[in-house]
């Protein structure tokens, strides 16, 4: 069943290019037009949603957090994410024009699920993005579009979080689709880039050989930093909460900018520290602070790691580890830039002598508040 890996989480790592075309699959016609017929929410009540309201849990909300980009930047609606297990907490302001859209890959979440039935109890419609047919939350919820990640074992989550990555863009473009703010060639556009994203991923996975032998050479360290900007912050969140949960390490993401804000502090001599590098193509203000920022933290005696488009040669001086990832449009690139860090992770674990399919303390869903 592990089809010849060692692991579970190595097998699912390996299984993303397939879990990411499957969860595009037969969602969009050769016109480049959506199709969600599984979202029974009627086009008229989406064209009145006002705000979008993610909420989720661990994995999930780091989606969720990429996914707010994406939904704001095509909608040009009000998107905020929100941890599920605060969200009732603070008594959030919705209504029946808010859009929910709650993301779980068990869809057993508690915390989840009792933001999704607080959020109904509001009047608001819940949109599940789930990759277990017939849970909890789907149940409850008015509509769902699921993830084709196929089964995901191993406690800590990875292709569940590429897919969910890529029902939430279908999710935001759709949205984008009916309300008019998307139309036509903007919407084929970045359909056939997502469509490119299967054999990216694959291109990454086979070019993992030196990030593997990298994370044996850190085994013994105590602590290791992720830092990125834009869509690459919840990256480096996501890579940094890999990292505690399978190597029991000290790991902390932080926002590029927030540095000099108190975690520059930390930085000393030789402690590894990840950079997410937007494309240089993009939105080069965005790449060129990220570069500034690496020399800081290198001027300070940090050990860069740092995973940068292929073609980008600014970062080269400051590289001590150097990690390519396909170009992408700056929006899809966490479907790229997390597969090295889950790469790491799972790694750097093992050198560890930890069991990574089921790390200590944890269990695969969470069904307790
Ligand atoms: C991390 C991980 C957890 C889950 C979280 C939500 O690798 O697996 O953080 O992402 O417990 O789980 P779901 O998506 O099932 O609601």
């Amino acid at each position: 069943e592990k089809g010849g890996y060692a692991s579970f989480m190595l097998k699912e790592i390996a299984d993303q290019p397939k879990a990411v075309a499957d969860t595009l699959l037969g969602r969009i016609d050769a016109s480049g037009t959506l199709h969600l017929d599984e979202v029974r929410i009627p086009p008229s009540e989406l064209r009145e949603v006002d705000k979008v309201v993610i909420i989720a849990c661990g994995t999930a909300f780091h989606a969720g957090m990429i996914a707010k980009y994406a939904i704001e930047h095509v909608t040009r609606l009000p998107c905020e994410t929100e941890l599920a297990s605060e969200f009732r907490y603070r008594d959030p302001i919705l209504d029946r024009h808010t859009l929910v859209v709650a993301i779980s890959q068990s869809g057993e979440t508690m915390d989840t699920l009792m933001a999704v039935r607080h959020a109904r109890e509001q009047g608001a419609k819940v949109l599940a993005i789930c990759n277990t047919n017939g849970s909890t939350i789907p149940r409850e919820s008015d509509a769902v579009l699921y993830t084709h990640a196929g089964p995901e074992v191993a406690v800590a989550s990875t292709k569940a979080f590429l897919t969910q990555l890529v029902a939430c863009y279908l999710v935001a473009l759709y949205l984008g689709q009916i309300r008019g703010t998307k139309w036509g060639d903007e919407i084929r556009t970045v359909v056939r880039q997502l469509s490119e994203v299967p054999r990216q991923v694959e291109q990454v996975l086979g070019t993992m050989e030196p990030v593997r032998a990298l994370a044996r050479s850190l085994a013994d360290r105590d602590t290791v930093l992720f830092v990125g900007r834009h869509v690459g912050y919840p990256v480096a969140l996501e890579g940094a909460l890999k990292l505690k949960e399978l190597a029991y390490m000290h790991a902390e993401g932080f926002a590029a900018g927030e540095l000099k804000h108190g975690p520059i502090a930390l930085i000393d001599e030789g402690l590894p520290v990840v950079v997410i590098v937007p494309s240089p193509r993009g939105r080069s203000v965005l790449h060129d602070k990220i570069v500034s920022n690496i020399q800081e933290i290198r001027a300070r005696g940090a050990r860069t790691v740092v995973i940068a488009e292929e073609g980008d040669e600014a970062v080269v001086p400051y590289a001590d580890h150097l990690i390519r990832i396909p170009a992408t449009p700056t929006l899809l690139q966490p479907l790229v830039a997390t597969v090295p860090l889950q790469v790491f992770a799972c790694e750097l674990a093992t050198a560890r002598g930890n069991e990574v399919d089921q790390p200590r303390n944890l269990a695969k869903s969470v069904t307790v508040e």
